[in-house]
């Protein structure tokens, strides 16, 4: 065959099967997926920090401990509301002419998968305390620190974002530690991490290898939610395990009047609605609300923070609680 002894025809051939074959296994398959894949209607693109941000943590190679999948089987339950599916994707664009296309979806989780973080760790405070040095407040943690994403400064300007860490933390810093813009917009990324709610009326798929049906809220002393469960998930990351939150960061709950006093109306405010009293803490997101919390909820981590680290409040049963969810509920409604 002269196949063999011609060079042209030889590399026509070759090169022509090859591009036929990259055709059909790559090309079509993506060109068929793109077409039958939308983002959700809620979804948006990134934008502005946010993207900016996205370029930071590609650079600081975040992906190599984080993924963003939540893949469908029971484990990766606690990382989202559902499996994710292409349409998660969709609204992902190519970072530039000559970058391809960043999902991110990673392939390591030496941290937990970041999917969902936005809503899980909704606190601007928290996640900069966390990037300057993870150990301010997960003690154990190994997550390298990403101190140069911070300066200090001696004079801090009004617009500048002041950043409260325990000074044990701050040896070698003179004056206040100031987050850079670099930090601010890692931070708008990493809170714009949310998985985006189907639409109303389609049923999200299951998880795999369910293994047990979940008991109903009720209050009835057989099912009562576990209070420490719920304060290690919702409120140790900065109140800490032993109450004692972080000085100049977050109160401690221990000996906490707000906790102790029988003004159960404030201290429900602040857990479903988030508290930003005092200068010398950070701001307290909305956890309650953001969680969904009822006072099922509520009413258990009350109880176990009443009833912790030698505090000696009286314990709450779920109807006053809803009594005063209610309550709250109108006047912010009255209020605007
Ligand atoms: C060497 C691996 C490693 C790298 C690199 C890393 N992380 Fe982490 N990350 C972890 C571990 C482990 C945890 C869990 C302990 C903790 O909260 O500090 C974590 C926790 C987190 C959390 C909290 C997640 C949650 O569910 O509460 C966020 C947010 C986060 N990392 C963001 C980042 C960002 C942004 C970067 C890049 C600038 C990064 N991480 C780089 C290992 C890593
Ligand atoms: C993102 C960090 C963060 C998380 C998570 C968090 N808090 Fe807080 N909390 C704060 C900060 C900061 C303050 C102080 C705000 C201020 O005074 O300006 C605070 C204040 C409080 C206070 C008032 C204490 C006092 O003596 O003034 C209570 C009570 C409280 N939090 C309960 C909770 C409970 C319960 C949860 C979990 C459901 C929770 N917090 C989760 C950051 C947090």
């Amino acid at each position: 065959m002269n196949i063999f002894s011609n060079h042209k025809k030889l590399y026509t051939t070759a090169g022509t099967l090859f591009l036929g074959l990259t055709f059909f296994t790559a090309i079509m398959p993506a060109l068929q997926n793109q077409k039958n894949t939308e983002p959700l209607p809620e979804s948006k693109p990134l934008s502005g920090d946010a993207l900016a941000g996205k370029m930071i943590y590609i650079s600081e190679g975040c992906v190599a401990c984080h993924s963003q999948q939540v893949r469908n089987v029971e484990m990766d339950k606690v990382f989202g509301s559902r499996p994710g599916m292409a349409a998660d994707y969709a609204n992902i664009e190519r970072t530039s002419f000559w970058q391809n296309t960043a999902t991110l979806m990673g392939t390591e989780r030496t941290g937990p998968d970041l999917t969902d973080v936005g809503n899980r760790q909704p606190s601007k405070d928290w996640n900069l305390m966390h990037l300057f040095n993870p150990r301010t407040v997960v003690k154990q943690s190994i997550m390298p620190s990403y101190e140069w994403l911070f300066e200090s400064k001696l004079h801090p300007a009004k617009t500048d974002v002041i950043v409260n860490v325990p000074s044990e933390f701050l040896e070698g810093i003179n004056g206040k530690l100031v987050a850079k813009k670099e930090a601010l917009q890692l931070v708008a990324y990493i809170q714009s991490l949310k998985q985006i709610p189907l639409p109303e009326g389609v049923k999200s798929p299951d998880f795999l290898y369910k293994k047990q049906v979940k008991q109903p809220l009720t209050g009835n002393s057989k099912t009562e939610l576990d209070g420490q469960a719920l304060y290690i998930a919702n409120c140790q990351s900065c109140h800490q395990a032993n109450g004692e939150g972080l000085k100049g960061a977050f109160p401690s709950l221990k000996g906490s009047p707000v906790v102790n006093a029988d003004n159960l109306e404030l201290y429900v405010d602040i857990i479903m609605n988030g508290y930003d009293a005092r200068a010398e803490y950070g701001v307290m997101s909305a956890v309650g609300t953001n969680m969904e919390f009822t006072e099922n909820h509520v009413a258990a981590i009350i109880n176990y923070e009443r009833t912790s680290w030698g505090n000696t409040g009286k314990k709450v049963k779920p109807e006053e609680v809803k009594k005063i969810m209610d309550f709250i509920k109108i006047k912010a409604t009255a209020a605007k």
